[in-house]
């Protein structure tokens, strides 16, 4: 081998060990900075960032690499100065696919927050989502920002759509009550939403009713106030409706009980497609106007308000049959247990009314009262659980379904009520003509029928030249 060779290889192997070097060098410095980077994300918590925030109110970056100006319903520059302390579905941020509705104390060290996602965002871990904490509802408020994951966790019956409603919980800084909580995916920066938070506050009512999303431009008023009648009666002492689509008549309705302190109306603004009637081509994005997070939503919304949550549709009546109120039923019910099921039985709306004369069967007919004519039922008993609706002792309850209770926080159970005790009156059109179903006669609510017409009759006359409706539409 000549000394050019033996040159050539010396600094061949130098060259190669410099860039080798090199390439560790530069790989160990990557490393190091990413590093460095973690460590100031993850100490983010709870320093005061109004300042920055407040400069940067109006960008969201998060970690799609997505930068958008957000357009929540308030409009982020004046996030807390136009804020209307109602609740309203907020965006989380503007790529994804999240929305808020509400959050409330959960525990001594946990916040819930009602939520609407994408199954898939659900899923996906690369996303994170932080809480950041509120003192007061001014830009000048100290803020706190915990970057802790924030817990998710579907609820259940999404039936396979696209969205699901969930709940997000993120811990509750020790030792404070912060006034309200942002939901965002972007390092505690530029809060696009804000919830105040709903704290236990004293008791006020005994049962209140939690009723599912009205939809499709609702228009039954006379099936509303026969509804809010009927349920005075047992003992209802407060109503709670979630209003995506109502007509103007159902409005009017509303109105004069809001007027009685009698009914709470909470804008339903969802975001995602929904069923419409008649039906569209489009896939429908969530089951049922997310009337699994409107009916969670009023568990936690009265869970200190009300003793007992009743839950139940506008054609539904839970019907005690040894004694007249719910408060004379609960009291002979075994004490102790979560959540009270009652069996649900069919009364068909398409069967004529009864035969029977009865005082004032004018009045029923003129407000189409159907619990006072329609006193024909199927023969057939549903299960335990089928269909059934029920009344909670909301302080038990972790979360509701449509037709049972899916988690409790204490130890309890359901107390599956006998049929022979109270069940639950479910009124509805069923037009199956192969179905032989026979009808079994029960006048179980002719009881309530002198103080149910005489409060319908008064109530209509209040509401004069209301339409009792349906008024049909070729839209919804
Ligand atoms: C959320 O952002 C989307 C754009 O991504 C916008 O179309 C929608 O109106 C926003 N929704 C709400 C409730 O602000
Ligand atoms: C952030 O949350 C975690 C988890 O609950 C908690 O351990 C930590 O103390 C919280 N940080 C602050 C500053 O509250
Ligand atoms: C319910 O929402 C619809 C649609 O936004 C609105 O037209 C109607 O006035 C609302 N009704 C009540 C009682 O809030
Ligand atoms: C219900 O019907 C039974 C027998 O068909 C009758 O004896 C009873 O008086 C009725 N009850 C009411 C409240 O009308």
């Amino acid at each position: 081998m000549g000394r050019r060779r033996l040159r050539a290889l010396f600094y061949g192997l130098i060259f190669c060990g410099v860039t080798f070097y090199c390439c560790f060098l530069g790989f160990l410095l990557v490393k190091i900075r990413e590093l460095k980077h973690k460590n100031t994300a993850t100490s983010f918590n709870f320093i005061d960032t109004t300042k920055e925030t407040w400069r940067h109110r109006g960008v969201t970056s998060n970690n799609h690499g997505c930068n958008k100006v957000s357009n929540n319903p308030y409009g982020l520059l004046n996030l807390f100065t136009t804020i209307s302390l109602k609740p309203l579905w907020q965006n989380v941020s503007f790529c994804d696919k999240t929305y808020v509705f509400s959050a409330f104390y959960h525990s001594e060290d946990l916040i819930s927050i009602i939520t609407t996602t994408t199954r898939k965002s659900l899923l996906d871990r690369n996303v994170q989502y932080q809480c950041r904490f509120f003192n007061e509802l001014s830009p000048n408020a100290l803020i706190t920002c915990n970057e802790t994951i924030v817990k998710r966790k579907a609820m259940p019956e999404n039936r396979g759509k696209r969205y699901s409603a969930a709940f997000y919980t993120c811990p509750l800084p020790k030792s404070t009550r912060p006034y309200a909580v942002s939901l965002s995916t972007d390092h505690c920066k530029s809060p696009s939403n804000i919830l105040p938070i709903v704290y236990p506050q004293q008791q006020q009512r005994k049962f209140t009713v939690c009723v599912s999303p009205l939809n499709y431009r609702y228009s039954k008023a006379y099936e509303l106030v026969e509804m809010i009648e009927f349920n005075r009666i047992l003992g209802a002492d407060y109503f709670v409706f979630y209003n995506y689509s109502t007509d103007s008549n159902v409005d009017r309705v509303l109105e004069y009980y809001k007027e009685q302190g009698l009914v709470e109306v909470l804008k339903w603004n969802l975001p995602m497609k929904v069923d419409t009637w008649p039906k569209k081509k489009e896939p429908v994005e969530i089951h049922y106007f997310a009337q699994l997070a409107a009916l969670n939503d009023c568990l936690y919304r009265n869970m200190y308000l009300s003793k007992y949550v009743v839950f139940q549709d506008l054609d539904e009546f839970i019907i005690p049959k040894k004694h007249l109120t719910w408060s004379d039923m609960m009291e002979a019910l075994p004490k102790g247990s979560g959540a009270y099921i009652f069996r649900c039985f069919f009364f068909r709306k398409e069967w004529p009314d009864t035969t029977k004369n009865f005082e004032g069967k004018d009045k029923a007919q003129k407000y189409k009262m159907n619990t006072l004519l329609k006193q024909k039922r199927e023969s057939k008993v549903l299960g335990k659980s089928h269909r059934s609706k029920y009344i909670v002792d909301p302080k038990q309850i972790d979360t509701v379904g449509i037709h049972n209770i899916w988690r409790y926080r204490s130890g309890t159970k359901a107390h599956f009520v006998d049929p022979e005790f109270a069940r639950m009156h479910h009124y509805r059109d069923w037009l199956n003509p192969n179905d032989a179903n026979t009808g079994v006669e029960d006048n179980r609510t002719m009881v309530y029928r002198n103080e149910l017409l005489q409060n319908t009759v008064h109530a209509w006359e209040m509401l004069k030249d209301v339409p009792l409706g349906p008024i049909s539409h070729t839209d919804s």
